[in-house]
């Protein structure tokens, strides 16, 4: 069986000695996952990564649970103190050159620079596992493709539910029920329903607020299976509504189809930007599209690459892309459509084509 783990491990080994560095502490929950399964979370443990080792520094809290099913070449010391023994294992393996993480907050970083030996170089490096993790193993995509089948399924359960009257919580905890009830582990952000004018606003998280006949509904959900989630929206349509907001649905789905048309590798986060942007810029809407088309999605709901007018990133294979166009009309309503791409040798791979994107209109 391959062993992710451990070939994470060797190309973070790789970055290190290219950067000339000995050893880097992690300190990030996702990343101290990323690299050994453990999944205690930011703050409880670290990882000391050297050139030819791997050792997770976390207490008795996790002994049991994790003393048989580290990855082989992870070794494992229990103590309440975790950044003594961190500075311990530096002495022990005589690392010169130990790295951070850019983000280790300060207080953090000040107590290990206090302990560490005059002679040791502390430097920052910044996002360095984060790099790692946009571009996806086969493991990781296997989970991923669950978590949107999860959500497809959960997703089209929930349409035939929605009715004027329901408050947009209703909405949310529906989905959340129907999520579970397929497998997801939890949400990895706060469900968006945001309903008639509320769904102007791109991130409306669900209120009390009861959904009218003639309002659109933007539900932008994302929920965890095997530790990886997906991100999707779907605007829908409750009862009938007004030629401008059909309009601009229509603008929207075309950019996101646009958007998804041109992912390959090789190709700029910028440049996806540009697809979409342009289309809604060229029907007079450009201005109410206040966000980027996308960004990377694993472990994190958030990842590199950005998909932004001033993204830099170039897609590669493995890359999970969400692939989300928006419109957004103040105190009138809005319209985003999201799926999750990955980035294949040939092109793209669409995970969510399961969920539809016709405009769909709830009869009241
Ligand atoms: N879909 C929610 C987000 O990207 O923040």
């Amino acid at each position: 069986m391959t062993d992710y783990f451990k070939i994470r491990i060797v190309k973070l080994q790789k970055l290190l000695k290219k950067m000339d560095l000995d050893a880097l502490i992690v300190y990030n929950g996702v990343n101290m996952k990323y690299l050994t399964g453990f999944d205690g979370g930011t703050g409880d443990g670290l990882v000391l990564v050297t050139l030819d080792n791997a050792r997770l520094i976390t207490d008795s809290r996790y002994e049991e649970d994790y003393k048989d099913r580290l990855p082989e070449g992870v070794d494992f010391k229990i103590t309440r103190s975790y950044y003594e023994e961190a500075i311990a294992t530096v002495t022990e393996f005589h690392i010169k050159k130990l790295a951070f993480e850019a983000d280790l907050p300060y207080n953090i970083y000040d107590y290990i620079d206090d302990l560490l030996p005059a002679d040791i170089e502390f430097d920052a490096l910044p996002s360095a596992i984060e790099a790692l993790r946009e571009v996806k193993d086969e493991s990781e995509l296997v989970a991923l493709r669950e978590a949107a089948a999860v959500s497809t399924k959960a997703f089209n359960e929930l349409i035939p539910l929605i009715q004027p009257g329901m408050t947009e919580r209703q909405v949310a905890n529906e989905l959340d029920r129907l999520q579970k009830k397929y497998g997801a582990e939890k949400a990895s952000f706060d469900t968006i329903v945001a309903s008639g004018s509320r769904s102007a606003l791109p991130h409306g998280e669900a209120t009390d607020k009861v959904i009218e006949n003639g309002e659109l509904v933007t539900i932008d959900f994302g929920y965890y299976v095997d530790g990886y989630t997906s991100d999707v929206t779907r605007t829908i349509a409750v009862g009938p509504i007004s030629d401008e907001l059909k309009a601009i649905y229509h603008v929207v789905l075309q950019a996101n189809e646009n958007a998804i048309e041109t992912v390959k590798p090789g190709i700029s986060g910028s440049e996806i930007d540009r697809v979409a942007r342009d289309y809604i810029t060229e029907h007079g809407y450009g201005e109410a599209y206040n966000h980027s088309t996308g960004h990377g999605v694993g472990l994190d709901i958030h990842e590199g690459p950005a998909l932004s007018a001033h993204s830099s990133d170039e897609l590669q294979v493995g890359h999970l892309l969400t692939i989300e166009p928006g419109i957004y009309l103040a105190g009138k309503g809005g319209v985003r459509i999201e799926d999750d791409v990955i980035v294949t040798d040939s092109g793209y791979e669409n995970l969510t084509t399961g969920i539809s994107k016709d405009l769909i209109i709830i009869e009241g």
